[in-house]
């Protein structure tokens, strides 16, 4: 039987604690790295999953972590017993590591939510009255709608116009307002200027909200050196599927919002008035919390920052540089990107094949070489129109479009039905036999 260590001493929401010690221990392993899939003819090959930015496999010690946790697993924040005492500590635990993994100042508030789209609207509903949000066209949905009064950028032709065209929206703007800006495109990988944006944000009295969920998989990130007023993301790209995300940032405009579920843990004391936390964790965690999600997410973080960023982003970068010029080598491939090739980006590369829909791609891809990828619009319909010169139909954003939408009927989805692209997405367990089996596949069908 394993010894149970209770971090008893640990008072909830204290202070971060140090980031662990890079130790560059060699990368983890992820769970179904020998997963095989059928193909045509019925033969079994191992899967290529090249679909990370939509959701990651779990890593071996984020599955090892809640292993550990589930013997004792029980209620939180609750029970007097062991185990209650023992599983609320572990969920605590996880709200330091993941405070240390974004190195967010001692008294920003970490709030588990079920993803990234879930902490947005969190951040929606807690604005002061009257907030003006800014926010470019090439965000992901989960970033672009929860929004009540919001001012639209054009996507920007460089890194610098999207300074200057935040910088001017801001100046123009009176009351409370909020710059809301993704990392890392989950559209073509390309990273944004956000310390720059930051500094603008500030200058105008303006807060920034920073959508980290395609950045923190792959590249370190502080909020407080770059000071950031928020960031959010999703456990389920990070490597961590167990259903939860997190909301980091500032305390006061959390603290004074509406309890963004009302229930248990959420009150202080209910009799003819409620009497509400004003915490922003127990204010805005009402219910029994995803504990193993909590505890799946600082496992991850955890696995990354023992790994060692270096290492990680290094062999990153190999795949993906041998993945753009491998599929840039083939006629009728075309790259999207909105800052051009030499941009910076994460381990994601969306393209089209012509005389191929993106649907008729990735089923081959997938019937007859075994790879999964994503095709789509990826949730950010403004900006893969953009990318892909269709005309601006800047209010249909999220809304269904009445068209047959043949490739995307399915409930819960993405898609409109109109062109759309292919996205392959890498990170830890993708190989360099996965990236040139995709290459091959394209270029077979290419010239087919
Ligand atoms: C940049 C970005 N933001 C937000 C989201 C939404 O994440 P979730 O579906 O986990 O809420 C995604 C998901 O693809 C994303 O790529």
């Amino acid at each position: 039987m394993s010894t149970l260590t209770i971090f008893s001493s640990v008072p909830a929401h204290a202070a971060a604690e140090e980031a662990p010690a890079v130790t560059s221990r060699p990368i983890p392993a992820v769970l179904g790295a020998d997963l095989e899939v059928p193909v045509k003819g019925g033969r079994l090959v191992g899967y290529a999953n090249l679909d990370y930015a939509a959701s990651a496999p779990c890593l071996e010690p984020v599955s090892a972590a809640v292993t550990a946790a589930l013997p004792a697993y029980s209620s939180v924040h609750r029970g007097a017993g062991y185990a209650s005492q023992l599983t609320t500590a572990r969920y605590e635990q996880a709200r330091h590591t993941v405070r240390a993994f974004v190195g967010a100042r001692t008294d920003d508030a970490v709030i588990f939510t079920r993803n990234t789209t879930d902490a947005t609207n969190l951040l929606s509903r807690c604005l002061p009255a009257d907030t003006t949000t800014v926010v470019f066209d090439t965000e992901h949905h989960a970033s672009l709608l929860p929004w009540q009064k919001s001012v639209r950028l054009a996507p920007p032709a460089f890194p610098g116009e999207a300074v200057r065209a935040a910088d001017e929206a801001l100046a123009g703007i009176e009351g409370p307002k909020l710059l809301v800006v993704t990392a890392a495109s989950n559209v073509t990988g390309e990273l944004w200027p956000i310390a720059a944006l930051a500094h603008v944000a500030h200058r105008h009295g303006a807060r920034i909200l920073v959508d980290a969920a395609q950045l923190v998989p792959h590249r370190r990130l502080n909020l407080t050196a770059l000071d950031l007023d928020y960031v959010a993301f999703s456990g389920h790209k990070l490597y961590a599927p167990f259903g939860a995300g997190v909301l980091v940032g500032r305390r006061d405009w959390l603290a004074a919002g509406e309890p963004y579920l009302k229930g248990g843990g959420a009150v202080r004391s209910v009799g003819d008035d409620t009497e509400w936390h004003d915490d922003p964790e127990p204010r805005h965690e009402a219910g029994t919390p995803n504990v193993l999600g909590a505890i799946a997410l600082a496992a991850a973080c955890d696995a990354l920052t023992a790994t060692g960023w270096t290492a990680l982003v290094r062999e990153e970068e190999r795949l993906i540089a041998r993945l753009r010029s491998g599929l840039a080598a083939i006629e009728g491939v075309r790259e999207l990107s909105l800052w051009g090739d030499d941009h910076p980006r994460v381990g994601i590369v969306s393209f089209t094949v012509d005389g191929y829909s993106a649907r008729e791609v990735a089923e081959t891809l997938s019937s007859e070489y075994g790879i999964g990828v994503r095709d789509g619009k990826f949730c950010a319909h403004p900006f893969v129109r953009h990318l892909l010169g269709e005309p601006e139909r800047r209010s249909s954003a999220g809304e269904s479009e009445g068209r047959s939408g043949r490739d995307h009927e399915h409930a819960g989805g993405c898609e409109d039905g109109t062109a759309s692209a292919v996205r392959a997405s890498i990170g830890i367990g993708s190989t360099q036999e996965h990236v040139d089996r995709l290459v091959a596949a394209v270029r077979d069908l290419a010239s087919r």
